[in-house]
């Protein structure tokens, strides 16, 4: 059995441990609290239920329709279905079929004979699930893809994906993973994609909209604050209000009004000590509430379900895979502890999706022609190229001309190092390239000193070989068995450095050559207290099956770098706000990442949005569209960017904002737009950046709204959270 063979079997194994447990265990569950009397004319009439829509009471344009089709004819289809059904039928339509994947899907049963087809849901964020038992593209994980700040690259990743999950017989993707990234410990990081939630809105939306475009549902996870695997099952995440709708809600609330998310999944963390499937505030006042979602929201596997009428009434409309808890629904309705009405309405949102996206249409059960195609090998061959980050080029180490005698050596370098053995895993469809794999194919001349894990020194005949090179390539970081999910991977890091023994031998060859460049493959943050001591640092992420060829592309000079980092890489972990991943109840603070560093005025090692490429490009003065301006208005913001060199350069334009004076705890800068642009050789480029001024807006708990204040703001066009930048004054009013 292969490696990924015994991956696909482990994960299996682990689930069903998991399920025995959840099953026997006392989930403490309280019955269903409904002991509301029927309403009079509820019992058994199942009269029409009005469809009213609610309309979203927060920080949205125009609101999108949920279904591109018909949605009146929609919606009374499903109210006369609604008069049919029996409360059986309603609460089976609210589980998932069982542990097991059917045919190599996650199955919840549909009713043929009244057109009602279910669904068949698989991951994940990096591509078709293992879990199918099939194999397909493996892309690089999202946190590359965060770094390449290119959506309507990421839209393309949407579009393959889904491509891929369809052939396999599945209609619902369960990605993307868009939780903050907190703290760079976080087992999951590789699979979200940012720091930021202006960025990771961004991001994310553009992968909704590719995978929704193939008549795929996206299910965004995992709402919410869900950003600590080690005891995710159990940890409640106490946070105040504007910090949990300013920051860690942002990209959820987006991808359902600017992106008409299908799906949403809910978390297994408590968030103020309410488990999310339980939390009314979360599903219902928020999400179903003020956002007007009217998609549907399941439960994450196994142990994300704690009640049957009480998750119900807090908004949760599907457990899944099981139904170990909604199996009690009908129960419930029977005997009067739950209204049918609260049924009507998961079944309307559950019966709403699958109209809306024609699940009854002929389902593939296994097209291998529509995956690891040519085209979805080079888009993830282009997406890898375009999301490393080149932190450091002392002395133009890079990039490597040819005829060089290279040596390439370090703990990373022949691994298939495509991500963490949890859910989001996929198994490779073809070869997957590794970094020396890649560089082998690219530069003629080149040695590999293999590593033997532990190995702390070089011998006398590995000294002279990179004593004799031209250049030596260091490929190291982090591998499956260093983070990953947890329960189905290795779970949190236990450290932001590299393992001692790696960095006694970098540090050995750093002393033996003067052309060292180090690549870094891992899920986040590494901290680099040798950063000085090489000269050349490029950030390689998990960078998919054709990441060796992608790797090669940048150091040889065939591309130029152009990623810009999405999370801060500090000097060290102490200048990072501490990662708890052992109580069962933390506090998430307003501050993390570049906001928190930039609070303290502690400088990162590689701040947020850092990149470098072969060349240097510059800004030339900001203008703004007034110098005045409503808040429910536009802030256009433009600039020139100059490029003075032989190559075309890519340029991120990273605007922040600085509110002065105002009355509440703000981030010191505050990332509100970027824009991408490519600048010729020798050449000028205009780059224009729209802002709604809404977005300026903090939450005012007291008042329970939103707030512009009518105060100033410098704005900053910059190229990085660190960039002094070329900055405006803007006054809203
Ligand atoms: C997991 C994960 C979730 C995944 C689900 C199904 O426990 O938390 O992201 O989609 O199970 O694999």
């Amino acid at each position: 059995m292969t490696g990924n063979t015994m991956r696909h079997f482990r994960w299996v194994g682990a689930w069903s441990l998991v399920f025995l447990v959840a099953c026997g265990a006392d989930n403490g569950a309280a019955p269903g609290s409904a002991n509301a009397e029927p309403a009079p004319g509820d019992a058994g009439t199942n009269a029409a239920v009005p469809v009213t829509v609610p309309v979203p009471s927060e920080l949205t344009p125009a609101p999108l329709p949920y279904c591109a089709g018909d949605s009146d004819a929609i919606e009374q289809k499903i109210t006369e279905l609604l008069g049919v059904l029996s409360v059986e039928q309603k609460a089976g339509l609210m589980h998932g079929a069982g542990l097991d994947t059917l045919n190599g899907v996650w199955r919840v049963e549909g009713i043929a004979e009244l057109g009602i087809a279910g669904f068949r849901m698989l991951d994940g964020p990096r591509g078709l699930s293992q879990i199918s038992g099939k194999s397909g593209t493996v892309f690089p994980v999202a946190m590359l893809r965060g770094a390449t700040w290119n959506p309507g690259l990421e839209r393309s990743v949407g579009e393959a994906i889904a491509r891929e999950l369809w052939s396999a017989g599945a209609d619902v993707l369960l990605a993307p993973t868009i939780n903050l990234l907190r703290h760079p410990r976080w087992g999951r990081a590789q699979e979200t994609y940012s720091e930021d939630p202006h960025h990771m809105a961004e991001l994310a939306m553009a992968f909704v909209r590719g995978v929704q475009s193939q008549k795929v549902l996206a299910s965004a996870k995992h709402y919410a604050v869900n950003s600590i695997e080690n005891t995710r099952h159990s940890v409640s995440v106490d946070i105040d209000e504007r910090t949990l709708r300013e920051i860690y809600l942002p990209h959820f609330r987006r991808a359902v009004q600017e992106a008409q998310l299908a799906s949403i999944m809910s978390a297994y963390n408590r968030v103020n000590g309410s488990y999310c499937d339980l939390n009314r505030h979360l599903l219902t006042d928020i999400l179903k509430d003020d956002w007007a979602f009217q998609g549907f929201v399941e439960s994450d596997w196994v142990l994300g379900t704690h009640g049957d009428a009480d998750s119900v009434l807090a908004g949760l409309d599907l457990e899944m895979p099981t139904g170990a808890n909604f199996g009690q629904l009908e129960t419930r309705v029977l005997a009067g502890e739950l209204d049918e009405s609260e049924l009507d309405d998961s079944v309307r949102r559950l019966l709403r999706a699958q109209f809306c996206y024609d699940l009854e249409r002929e389902h593939p059960v296994d097209d291998v022609s529509a995956r690891a195609t040519p085209e979805h090998l080079a888009l993830a061959r282009r997406v890898a190229r375009q999301g490393m980050v080149l932190l450091r080029n002392q002395g133009a180490a890079l990039p490597l001309d040819e005829g060089l005698d290279l040596v390439v050596l370090g703990r990373v370098a022949e691994v298939e190092n495509i991500g963490d053995t949890g859910s989001s895993a996929v198994l490779p469809a073809g070869h997957v390239v590794t970094a020396l794999e890649g560089l082998q194919e690219r530069f003629t001349s080149l040695t590999h000193i293999p590593q033997i894990e532990g190995k702390t020194s070089l011998s006398a005949a590995e000294r002279a070989t990179v004593s004799g090179a031209d250049a030596v390539i260091f490929v190291t970081g982090s591998l499956a068995e260093d983070e990953g999910e947890a329960t189905v991977g290795a779970g949190d890091r236990d450290s932001l450095q590299l393992p001692a023994s790696e960095v006694a031998l970098l540090t050995q060859v750093a002393d033996l050559h003067e052309r060292v460049i180090v690549v870094v493959e891992a899920g986040a943050a590494i901290t680099m207290p040798w950063a000085e001591n090489v000269e050349g640092i490029v950030f390689a992420f998990y960078p998919g099956q054709e990441g060796g060829r992608a790797l090669a592309d940048l150091l040889s000079g065939d591309a130029s770098p152009r990623g810009r980092l999405p999370f801060s890489i500090p000097l060290s972990e102490a200048d990072l706000p501490p990662f708890d991943n052992v109580s069962e109840k933390v506090t998430y603070g307003y501050l993390h990442g570049y906001r928190h560093l930039l609070s303290q005025g502690t400088p990162a090692q590689y701040p947020f949005g850092f990149g470098l490429g072969y060349g240097e490009v510059g800004y030339g003065p900001l203008t703004i569209s007034g110098d005045r301006a409503s808040s429910d208005g536009v802030l256009v913001a433009e600039l020139e960017i100059s490029n003075p060199g032989p190559r075309q350069m890519v340029e991120t334009v990273q605007l922040y904002l600085t509110a002065i004076g105002s009355r509440v705890t703000r981030s010191p800068r505050e990332l509100k737009a970027f824009a991408q642009v490519e600048v010729p050789a020798m050449d000028v480029t205009r780059v224009t950046l729209e802002l709604p001024l809404r977005s300026l807006a903090f939450y005012d708990v007291d008042a329970g709204q939103w707030e512009v204040e009518a105060i100033e703001y410098e704005v900053r066009a910059a190229k990085h959270a660190e960039d002094p930048g070329v900055t405006a004054k803007l006054r809203v009013q």
